[in-house]
Order: C-alpha cells, then sequence, then structure tokens
C-alpha cells in the first residue's frame, strides 16, 4: 500500500519549527512561524485568558458536544469585533458566523462551500501571499492563481498592478484578500485603496474572502477593521476567516472562525445549514475550551480591557524591536536602507534577504527564517537583537 509513497517536503513554516527543535545551539532564533514572544523570549499565556480559564476550571464544567456552527457567544462576538456591535448588517441578520479550528480552518470551510457553490470558480491569491493559502484551495479544488501585490523597489504595494489583474478576472473568481498586516510582506492597502478595490470587485462580480488573522496587531482593534467596514458598507456578500491565535495567544487552542455576509435573513438561514453540512463532514463540531476563553473575555468588561491593554503591550514591543533592529543594523555597518522595516505592518518583515542568505543564517548561525526573506519580528527581544542584527550584517555584506 505505501511503496510509491513519495516522501513530502517539510512545510515551508510549520517545518522550520521541526528544525529549530532538532538543533542544538544554545544560540539559535526562531524568526520562522508568525508567533509573539515577549520580551524574555516566552510564549506568552495572557492574563484575561488565565482569568478566564480559572473561572472556567472552578466552575467543571461537562464536555458535551457544541453545535455543529459552535459556541452562539463566541460566533456573535466574533461579529461584534469584526464589524462593531452596532452594525446593522447585524442587526440586518446578514452576518453568519461559524466557529474553527484556527483561521485556517476557517478558510477550510469557506473553501469547500465555495467548492459546492461554484466549482469552475478560479481562486487568485496575492502574490506574494501566505504560503498555506494556495495549497488550501488547491486542496479544495480551485485553480489557483496570483495577483500582482508587492513591489521590491518600493517595498509597498504594487495597486495598479492588482487593480489591474481584479479588472480582468472572471465574474465568480474568489479573491483572497489579506485585511490587514499582510503575511509576509507587512504592505497594507489605505482605505482609498480599498474603496477602489470594492468597487471592482462590484463590477466585476467577484468574490471577496478577507484573511484576518492578526486583528490588533497593525494599528488598534478597531484600526485594522478598517477594510472590513468598508466591505461591510458596500453591500457585497463577502467571507472572513479570522483567528485568535496571534491575538490571544492561543495558537495551540485553534480558536478562529469564519464568517459569511449575505443579502438577508433568509440567504442567512441557507448559508448556514449548508456550511453546517461541510462542517460536519469534516470535523463534526469544533473543540469548547478556546472558544469559551475567549468569549468570556470579549464578554466581560473587565476582562476585555485587560485583554486589549496586552494586546497593546504586544503591538507596541513589535515596534520597539522593528525601531532597534533598524537601528543596530545601521549602527553594524550595513549600508543598506532597512527603514522600510519601520513602515510594515504586523508580525513580519519582508526584509528583502535571499533565500540564499536566509540559508546562512539558518546554517552558520542557528537563526530561522522562511526561504522568502520573511522574517518574524515579534520574535525579537533585547537578548537576541544583537546577535541577529550581527549574523543579518554578516549575511548581507559577504
Ligand atoms: C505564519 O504565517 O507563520 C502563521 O500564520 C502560522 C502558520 O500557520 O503558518
Amino acid at each position: 500500500l505505501f511503496s510509491h509513497v513519495e516522501l513530502a517536503p517539510r512545510d515551508p513554516i510549520l517545518g522550520l519549527n521541526e528544525a529549530y527543535n532538532a538543533d542544538t545551539r544554545a544560540t539559535k532564533v526562531n524568526l520562522g512561524v508568525g508567533v509573539y514572544y515577549d520580551a524574555n523570549g516566552k510564549l506568552p499565556l495572557l492574563k484575561a485568558v488565565r482569568e478566564a480559564e480559572a473561572t472556567r476550571i472552578q466552575g467543571a464544567p461537562a464536555r458535551g458536544y457544541l453545535p455543529i456552527e459552535g459556541i452562539a457567544a463566541y460566533d456573535q462576538a466574533v461579529q461584534n469585533l469584526l464589524f462593531g456591535a452596532e452594525s446593522s448588517l447585524i442587526s440586518a441578520g446578514r452576518v453568519a458566523t461559524f466557529q474553527a479550528i484556527g483561521g485556517t480552518g476557517g478558510l477550510k470551510i469557506g473553501a469547500d462551500f465555495l467548492q459546492r457553490l461554484n466549482p469552475q470558480a478560479k481562486v487568485l491569491i496575492s502574490d506574494p501571499s501566505w504560503e498555506n493559502h494556495r495549497a488550501l484551495f488547491e486542496n479544495a479544488g480551485f485553480t489557483v492563481e496570483t495577483y500582482p501585490y508587492y513591489d521590491a523597489q518600493t517595498r509597498g504595494v504594487n495597486f495598479a498592478g492588482m487593480l489591474q489583474a481584479l479588472e480582468q478576472a472572471a465574474a465568480g473568481t474568489i479573491v483572497v484578500l489579506h485585511a490587514c498586516c499582510h503575511n509576509p510582506t507587512g504592505a497594507d492597502l489605505s482605505a482609498e485603496e480599498w474603496q477602489r478595490i470594492i468597487a471592482v470587485a462590484q463590477a466585476r462580480e467577484l468574490v471577496p474572502f478577507l484573511d484576518m488573522a492578526y486583528q490588533g496587531f497593525g494599528d488598534g482593534i478597531k484600526e485594522d477593521a478598517i477594510a472590513l467596514d468598508l466591505f461591510a458598507a458596500s453591500g457585497l456578500n463577502f467571507f472572513i476567516s479570522s483567528s485568535f491565535s496571534k491575538s490571544f495567544s492561543l495558537y495551540g487552542e485553534r480558536v478562529g472562525a469564519l464568517t459569511v455576509v449575505t443579502d438577508g435573513k433568509d440567504e442567512t438561514a441557507r448559508v448556514v445549514s449548508q456550511v453546517k453540512r461541510v462542517i460536519r463532514t469534516n470535523y463534526s463540531n469544533p473543540p469548547t475550551h478556546g472558544a469559551t476563553v475567549v468569549a468570556t473575555v470579549l464578554n466581560t468588561p473587565a476582562l476585555r480591557s485587560m485583554w486589549e491593554n496586552e494586546l497593546a503591550e504586544m503591538r507596541e514591543r513589535i515596534r520597539a524591536m522593528r525601531a532597534g533592529l533598524v537601528e543596530k543594523l545601521q549602527a553594524a555597518g550595513v549600508t543598506q536602507d532597512f527603514s522600510f522595516v519601520l513602515r510594515q505592518r504586523g508580525m513580519f518583515s519582508y526584509s528583502g534577504l535571499t533565500a540564499s542568505q536566509v540559508d546562512r543564517l539558518r546554517e552558520e548561525f542557528g537563526i530561522y527564517a522562511v526561504s522568502s526573506g520573511r522574517i518574524c519580528v515579534a520574535a525579537l527581544n533585547q537578548q537576541n537583537l544583537d546577535y541577529v542584527v550581527q549574523a543579518i550584517a554578516s549575511v548581507v555584506r559577504a
């Protein structure tokens, strides 16, 4: 049975964790996966999470099956966070949210549902995009192509190229967009640019699928939802996958969601019934713990403000690390201008390091980064920054 099974390559991102864990060098640094570490290099367990967990454990809850679509209070809290509690979309019954197994799970059930709706549709992802987007939509049965996104010259968005590609897309094309903190480039669209994308999506009858994995890591919870506000106001039907992996530091609990915006209550009911079938045949129903914790934090004012402060602290520490990186690279005599790192949003810097420079960082220094040159700034701290700077200086020089 297995004699013809070929060895698959390691995952381009999570495979780095495997290699990093096997590395015995004490000085090793993992700048690969998108995970926030605190100033001491530790994965934080947020205070708000700890409090919500303590309350839950004290109550010794039984662990029955959840509804297929997840915990109602969680799904509602997700909608409120994405659109604001006062959103007219929500009150009009135009929003359906499904608790999902992380943001990836949200993408997957959305992709499977879309495949049933329109199997011939093409999927367009940004060039470059999160490594898993292509594979995920291809696995769901779609042909995946790219639209231009990153401009290596300006280190910003090639907006004209992006717009032109979308203007040429066939009706029904699914367009995967990063709502904020673009992964891997950290280059986001302005509000005006989002408006123009929305106008094209309307004119061309495209199906926008917004991936929102880093809400709160750019400029703030509300500020990072600007694209969602504009889409909400547009009248379009669209999809959102969202995640609390990063913003709640709950990576392993797999707490995410799929949200679908429809034309109205009746459509919502039909969409819900179909997405429930997709979930039932994938994993039946979602797990209890993480989503209960997130719902408790979001729905309890004292815990919520504690969480918002902790999220702000993470965001600000990443900013400080960006500044430290730029400053120290310059002080180390690197003549190449790295100031663009300050403009990038979210956890990552698309550093411009080449694949062979990334190889050298790993082989010579035990510093792990994605081969595209993406480094996770959220894994830098005062203890490892000088070492990382010296290593980068050495590979960009020679
Ligand atoms: C990343 O891009 O590093 C994260 O989203 C983690 C993942 O699942 O790849």
